[in-house]
């Protein structure tokens, strides 16, 4: 027998997810189709797009979406997101990040503005009815903060609104000076479900078991809270006496505390984590029911903290995660396991999780 797709609102009443949505691959492509297609998703660096003229082309979310497309900067100054398939027959219109003045695809020289409207095409003179607006590229909304861009192909809520959390605690900080660091950034594949890996992050609960000698030795466990917002939440971990912490202005919700880390999570698979030393960005990209690739990407204000607190030795904090919720991927499987509880005062983050993934794919 299955059990339904629902979680319960009141924490201490209620279930976890049941355990199918992390192998069936029925639900993945559910997830896929009712969740990802409709997310927000980190898609490039502010600083890599400055001139007007420059293309670079991508795969929105590679082995899950596969979508091509193409950040522009048309000669107006703006950026822009667009389709970066052909809208005569479908070839892939610009093939390599560079300069260009126009696009125009290879294959029978049609030829687009950077901002994705139609602009020429040979041998369509006794075409009817042509050009129309389906001849453009299709353009997404396309935001900034701090130093990325973000992209939706049909958003479930509004970008200002997902953003807000982050932003209201995290503007003082100046994100768009932190500088990416490629050197300091890694890719990790790991053989588990991606909301398998989401639940492992959202709480701290873990932190004294698995990161006993690591992470542990930095923050304060009794003092570690969860918040969560709409499409969200966050993670506050103070600093252990004598750790570093934040020097927070007057006037921000936290003055005051010892905050080592923020740790903010945005639905569905993006990781923002503010350290001393500027910004970790986590995406979890789905591959398949049961293989997630990790992607981590450093933003750097302040080099000379990337050895202190929190922030440092990403690396072991990331193997000793991997490590467990591998081994929870293999028992979500069995036969004898469904669902489980939740603590009431440590698992807010996954209940809140949980939650959403239900009523999307319910
Ligand atoms: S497919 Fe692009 S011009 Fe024909
Ligand atoms: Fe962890």
């Amino acid at each position: 027998m299955t059990s339904p797709m629902q979680v319960e609102t009141d924490i201490r009443k209620a279930g976890t997810i049941p355990s199918r949505v992390y192998y069936d691959p029925e639900l993945y492509n559910h997830a896929r189709e009712r969740i990802f297609e409709r997310s927000w998703q980190l898609v490039g660096d502010t600083a890599q797009l400055k001139a007007p003229g420059h293309v670079i082309p991508f795969t929105l979310l590679e082995g899950c979406l596969d979508e091509a497309l193409v950040l522009t900067r048309s000669n107006d100054g703006i950026a822009h997101c667009l389709s970066n398939v052909c809208t005569h027959r479908g070839t892939i219109v610009v093939e390599g990040e560079g300069h260009l003045q126009t696009l125009r695809c290879r294959y029978h020289g049609r030829r687009f503005d950077l901002d994705g409207c139609f602009k020429f095409m040979p041998e369509f003179d006794e075409a009817e009815d042509f050009p129309s607006d389906s001849d453009n590229l299709p353009s997404l909304s396309l935001h900034e903060w701090g130093p990325f861009f973000f992209s939706s192909l049909d958003p479930m809520c509004d970008f200002g609104e997902w953003i807000r959390p982050v932003a209201e605690r995290m503007d003082w900080l100046r994100p768009e000076k932190c500088q990416a660091r490629p050197d300091l950034s890694q890719d990790y594949l790991i053989q588990a479900n991606w909301a398998l890996y989401c639940d492992n992050y959202l709480e701290g609960f873990h932190v004294p078991y698995v990161h006993a000698g690591s992470l542990g030795d930095k923050l304060d466990y009794e003092q570690y809270h969860t918040e969560v917002h709409e499409w969200g939440s966050v993670q506050i971990g103070i600093a252990k006496d004598g750790e570093p912490a934040f020097d927070l202005p007057k006037g921000h919700p936290d003055y005051g505390k010892q905050i080592a880390g923020y740790y903010f999570w945005l639905f569905p698979n993006l990781m923002l984590n503010f350290y001393l030393w500027g910004i970790s960005v986590n995406i979890v990209q789905p591959i398949g029911p049961t293989t997630t690739r990790i992607i981590y990407q450093s933003y750097v204000s302040d080099a000379s903290k990337l050895g202190e607190g929190a922030g440092s030795n990403l690396y072991r904090i990331e193997m000793e995660d991997e490590e467990i919720v591998e081994s929870a991927q293999k028992g979500v499987r069995s036969r004898l396991y469904d669902r489980g509880r939740y603590s009431p005062s440590r698992e807010k983050g996954p209940h809140h999780f949980h939650r959403l993934l239900a009523s999307f794919l319910g």
